[in-house]
């Protein structure tokens, strides 16, 4: 059972899961916050676990519409836990970001660093954190994980679901993907004078279906005890610097990407990426999919969807 209020997507990839997996996948158009039609929901659903997904996730924009973000991604988290307490479900899966550690001492971040978000999109995500941490102290019902994704990446190996973002994109692959399309002209790698092995910035880029195996273990191996809260990494253990990326998608998708270097992005760090190790211990997950597997479901995706979720209207799906 999915509710979503559709400000940043449409119900088309629902439909596409429920051919893929032959189970009907149940939509509640609905925002959070609306917190009466989710109570609603609650009492009509037998629902044991929540997996927490809902937010806004763009940094600039939530450094020019600070409020937007609290409202949002803050807003909707206190409405959900507060119907969920009510109807008393208190397990919860929280998707947060690597992005609450901010500039640190180390490129590898590990759970144990302190964190010091430099945005308010980050700050976001720490605040809701805080909010869960909270709730687990005051409960001995409430069992939650906060997972902090570094950057999820690829498409589900069907291609027929992947990212599809409005307008230009802001990340690296989904410009990539259309550039070897050929919707856009050329690629623009902000900075080569990072103190890195080929001056380009590190990223750890994870699968998205890693990052849903590793929602899935967290579920199931989350410790049965209550007053639990704990947060883990979901990366892959190692970082790839943007010209990697490029040279990885190239082999994928047998295009040449034309390029052009320009300066560094503001706000962008040098290099980071996630120590694994608490996730494997706790959940027995690690990453399965590397880099080059998921520029090649990347390449499936964006081939088969040429105009994304609009594809299917425009028969080429
Ligand atoms: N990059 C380019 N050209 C582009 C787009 C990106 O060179 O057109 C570079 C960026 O400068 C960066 C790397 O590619 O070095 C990755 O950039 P993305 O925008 O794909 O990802 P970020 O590392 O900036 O973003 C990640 C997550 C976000 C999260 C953010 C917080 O994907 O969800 O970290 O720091 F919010």
């Amino acid at each position: 059972m999915v509710v979503d209020n559709l400000s940043n997507s449409s119900a088309e990839p629902l439909d596409r899961v429920s051919r893929l997996s032959g189970s009907k996948v149940t939509f509640y158009e609905l925002d959070l916050r609306d917190i009466s039609n989710l109570r609603q929901v609650f009492r009509s659903e037998a629902i044991e676990a929540v997996v927490h997904l809902a937010g806004l996730k763009s940094v600039g924009e939530s450094v020019a519409d600070p409020i937007k973000y609290y409202d949002n991604n803050v807003g909707s988290s206190v409405a959900l836990t507060t119907v969920m307490s009510s109807c008393d479900v208190r397990t919860l899966v929280f998707s947060s970001s690597a992005t609450v550690y901010g500039q640190a001492d180390s490129p590898e971040y590990v759970e144990s660093m302190a964190v010091a978000p430099a945005n308010p999109y980050g700050h976001t995500k720490l605040t809701i954190e805080h909010l869960l941490q909270d709730l687990a102290g005051s409960s001995q019902h409430w069992r939650v994980c906060a997972l902090r994704y570094f950057n999820p990446v690829g498409a589900d190996e069907s291609g027929a679901i992947g990212e599809d973002p409005v307008g230009v994109p802001a990340n690296l692959f989904p410009y990539i993907a259309q550039v070897a399309i050929g919707k856009r002209r050329c690629l623009t790698v902000f900075g080569n004078d990072y103190a890195t092995r080929d001056g380009t910035a590190v990223r750890d880029y994870i699968h998205v279906s890693d990052l849903a195996e590793g929602h899935l273990a967290a579920l199931q191996k989350m410790p049965p005890e209550g007053n639990f809260f704990s947060a883990f990494n979901l990366g892959v253990g190692h970082g790839e610097s943007v010209l990697d990326v490029i040279r990885a998608f190239e082999q994928a998708s047998g295009v040449a990407i034309p390029y052009r270097l320009a300066a560094r992005r503001p706000g962008d760090l040098a290099a980071y990426w996630a120590n694994p190790a608490k996730a494997h211990e706790l959940f027995g997950w690690r990453a399965k999919r590397g880099l080059q597997r998921a520029c090649e479901d990347t390449w499936r995706w964006q081939v088969r969807n040429p105009d994304g979720y609009q594809s299917a209207a425009n028969g080429s799906v």
